[in-house]
C-alpha cells in the first residue's frame, strides 16, 4: 500500500473512532470522507433525501472546495473541512445568523490556543489580519420555512500557506503559522463542536440578542471604514452596526445609511497593504 493510501485510510479510520467518543448533542452522525469534491455539496445532497439535523460530513481534502461568491476554497490537506445539516424550526429570515454562529464557535476555539481571533463582516475569521477560516452558507427554503441549511466551514489548521496560491498567500493564515507547531485536528474539531453547540443552542431558543451582542464583542468590522462590494453596487462609508438579522449599517459620506445584506467588505485602512 502506498504511503498516501495508509495516510488516507488512517485519517478516515482515526476520525470515525473520534466521532464514536465524542457525545456532543449537536454531532448526530458524522460522515467521514478521505477526498470530496465538495462537503457543502455532499451535505446538499444527503440534505435533500432527508439527512437529519446533526448530520455533519467531513473531509480530509476537498478538489472542488467552494468559497462565497463562487470562489475556489482551496483545501490542502491539513485543514478542517466539513458541513453541518441544520434543520431549525424558525423563520427564514433568521438563518442569516447561522454564520455568526459558526464564526463564533471557530473565534472561541481559535482563541483558546493564546492567539485572539477577530471576525470581519460578515463571517471571515482572521487571525492578526489575514484569513484563517471562512463559512459558507447554502440553504433550501420551502414558502417562509426552511427545509434545510448547510453551514460550510473551512479551517487552516495545520496548512504550510505557501501551498495557497500566490494570490491568496499574502492574506491568508493558518494555526500552524501563527503558532509555529502543529494544532492536533482532533482536539481542535472536539473543541469547535462544544462551542458551536452551545452557539446553536441559543440560536435555537432564538436567543439571537445573546449571539449579536458576543458577535459585537468579537468583530473588528464596527466603526472602521470600508468599502463594500455586494453583487449590484460598491458602497464605501463607516460601519456603524448590524441589525437584528446580522445585516451591515452603512453610513454613507452622504449620511445616508444602508441596510447591506450580503457582500464583501474591506478595510480602507489595509486596501493599499495586501
Ligand atoms: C468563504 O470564506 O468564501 C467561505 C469558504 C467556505 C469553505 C468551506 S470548506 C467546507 C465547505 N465545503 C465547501 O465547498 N465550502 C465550505
Amino acid at each position: 500500500m502506498s504511503k498516501r493510501c495508509m495516510k488516507e485510510r488512517a485519517f478516515v479510520k482515526k476520525t470515525r473512532e473520534f466521532s464514536k467518543k465524542l457525545h456532543i448533542d449537536v454531532v448526530k452522525n458524522l460522515l467521514v470522507f478521505d477526498e470530496l469534491d465538495s462537503t457543502n455539496s455532499t451535505a446538499k445532497d444527503l440534505a435533500h433525501y432527508g439527512a437529519e439535523e446533526g448530520t455533519i460530513v467531513i473531509a480530509r481534502t476537498q478538489n472542488q472546495g467552494r468559497g462565497r461568491f463562487d470562489r475556489i476554497w482551496q483545501s490542502p490537506e491539513g485543514g478542517i473541512y466539513l458541513s453541518f445539516i441544520l434543520r431549525p424550526r424558525i423563520l427564514a429570515e433568521k438563518t442569516s445568523l447561522l454564520p455568526f454562529v459558526a464564526a463564533l464557535a471557530l473565534t472561541k476555539t481559535i482563541d483558546s490556543y493564546g492567539l485572539h481571533a477577530t471576525i470581519k463582516w460578515p463571517n471571515d475569521v482572521r487571525v492578526n489580519g489575514k484569513k484563517i477560516a471562512g463559512i459558507l452558507l447554502e440553504s433550501e427554503v420551502i414558502g417562509h420555512a426552511i427545509n434545510y441549511v448547510v453551514v460550510g466551514i473551512g479551517m487552516n489548521l495545520n496548512i504550510d500557506i505557501t501551498h495557497f496560491s500566490t494570490d491568496i498567500q499574502p492574506r491568508s493564515t493558518s494555526m500552524i503559522h501563527e503558532l509555529g507547531s502543529p494544532v492536533d485536528y482532533h482536539e481542535f474539531l472536539r473543541k469547535f463542536f462544544i462551542q458551536f453547540g452551545s452557539f446553536y443552542k441559543l440560536f435555537v431558543e432564538q436567543q439571537y440578542d445573546r449571539i449579536i451582542d458576543e458577535w459585537k464583542i468579537h468583530t473588528d468590522t464596527l466603526g472602521k471604514t470600508i468599502r463594500v462590494q455586494t453583487s449590484t453596487e460598491t458602497l464605501q462609508g463607516i460601519a456603524s452596526d448590524i441589525d437584528q438579522s446580522g445585516f451591515l449599517l452603512l453610513r454613507t459620506e452622504r449620511g445616508e445609511t444602508k441596510k447591506i445584506m450580503s457582500g464583501d467588505c474591506l478595510y480602507f485602512d489595509e486596501l493599499y497593504h495586501t
